[in-house]
């Protein structure tokens, strides 16, 4: 596994993150045992970038990751968590609070459920829009002076928000949706960060399987499955989108790898400084995930695939409209 470094400040992590968060929540049930073998067969493969988020049905997730990396040497691996979604009892989603007194309570929650003495990249899972990002930056600055956070890192903020933040303390990296169908990060935010010398670790860069070849039209989303309700997956758009995906189809073919391979590695393709995470939560579909850091997408092949998929061309949103304005960039 190659590796690739989180920003000028940030640690070298696998250029392949995990990210846990379909093992607890978001896409439907998951099956326990299968999740921790996959985080154990992403191990073996030399995958050192996990990710998680305490809300990930609150706490179960980390709880989940303890489990599976119980016993193995702490240096190996990094955690990036997520923080400050409020959540209630049905699961329901209640605003985010990025309060520096919340920071800690987080934190201190994290910490035990995870089993461990620090976090290695810290950060807000969304803006707090009644906190000034300084606040919430300089509160896990008072952590990594504390020695329970190594790095601090971003979610889903805009440019001005990465500046702001930058200012009070380095900034490892960004986390943001990134993916041949969700673009938006290329106009300011990936100049920004780069101005700036942070990382991206891109989510999404399968859309949550909608351009991971695995999709269909027939296919239903069970209930607590985000594809229910998400735009891109509604009756006329993920037609359209799917459409999408079989153009990408036939380039991969060509290249002999598979849809997902190619998303993967188009995503991986944009930059030395982008770490694609991806949400797989079965050993096959890592073992599938895992070759696309292999693959070296020519100048050609770039452009048969923006052929296939050019930019902008997916229907639908995102998020649902009621999430979208809590994001750092639209579509
Ligand atoms: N910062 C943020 O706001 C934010 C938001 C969302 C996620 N994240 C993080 O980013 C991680 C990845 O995001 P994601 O899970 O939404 O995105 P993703 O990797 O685009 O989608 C994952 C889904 O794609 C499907 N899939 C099909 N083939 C796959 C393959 N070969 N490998 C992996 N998945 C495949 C799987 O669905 P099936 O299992 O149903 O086939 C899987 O649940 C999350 O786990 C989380 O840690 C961060």
């Amino acid at each position: 596994m190659q590796t690739r470094t989180l920003g000028s400040t940030g640690p070298a992590v696998s250029a392949l993150g995990l990210g846990a968060m379909g093992m607890s929540d978001v896409y439907g049930a998951a099956d326990r045992a299968e999740s921790v073998a996959t985080v154990h067969a992403s191990l073996e493969a030399g995958v050192t970038l996990i990710d998680t988020g305490d809300f990930y049905a609150m706490g179960h997730n980390e709880l989940l990751l303890a489990e599976a990396l119980r016993g193995r040497d702490r240096d190996s691996y990094r955690l990036s968590v997520k923080f400050g979604m409020l959540r209630g009892p049905g699961h329901d989603f209640g605003g985010a609070d990025a309060r520096p007194e919340a920071v800690k309570n987080f934190l201190a929650y994290s910490l035990t459920r995870l089993g461990t003495d620090h976090i290695d990249i810290y950060r807000p899972a969304r803006l707090d829009p009644t906190v000034p990002i300084e606040e919430t930056v300089g509160a896990i600055k008072e952590m990594v002076d504390a020695g329970y956070v190594r790095h601090i890192g971003l979610s889903e903020v805009d440019a001005a928000t990465i500046r702001r933040g930058h200012a009070v303390h380095p900034i490892t990296d960004l986390q943001i949706e990134y993916s041949l169908i969700s673009r938006a990060v290329e106009a300011d935010i990936l100049p920004t960060l780069r101005e700036l010398g942070i990382g991206l670790t891109a989510y999404g860069v399968l859309s949550r399987g909608l351009i991971s070849g695995h999709w269909s039209a027939d296919r239903t989303a069970g209930p607590g499955d985000f594809r229910a309700f998400s735009p891109r997956f509604s009756n006329g758009n993920v037609e359209h989108n799917l459409a999408l995906v079989e153009a990408l189809r036939r380039v991969a073919e060509a290249k002999g790898c598979t849809v997902a391979q190619m998303a993967i590695a188009w995503v991986a393709a944009q930059g030395e400084d982008i770490v694609p995470l991806v949400g797989a939560r079965t050993r096959e579909r890592l073992a599938e995930a895992l070759p696309a850091m292999d693959l070296t997408l020519t100048a050609d092949d770039l452009a048969e695939i923006e052929k296939a998929v050019p930019q902008g061309a997916a229907r639908g949103d995102r998020y649902p409209s009621a999430f979208m304005s809590g994001l750092g960039v639209g579509n």
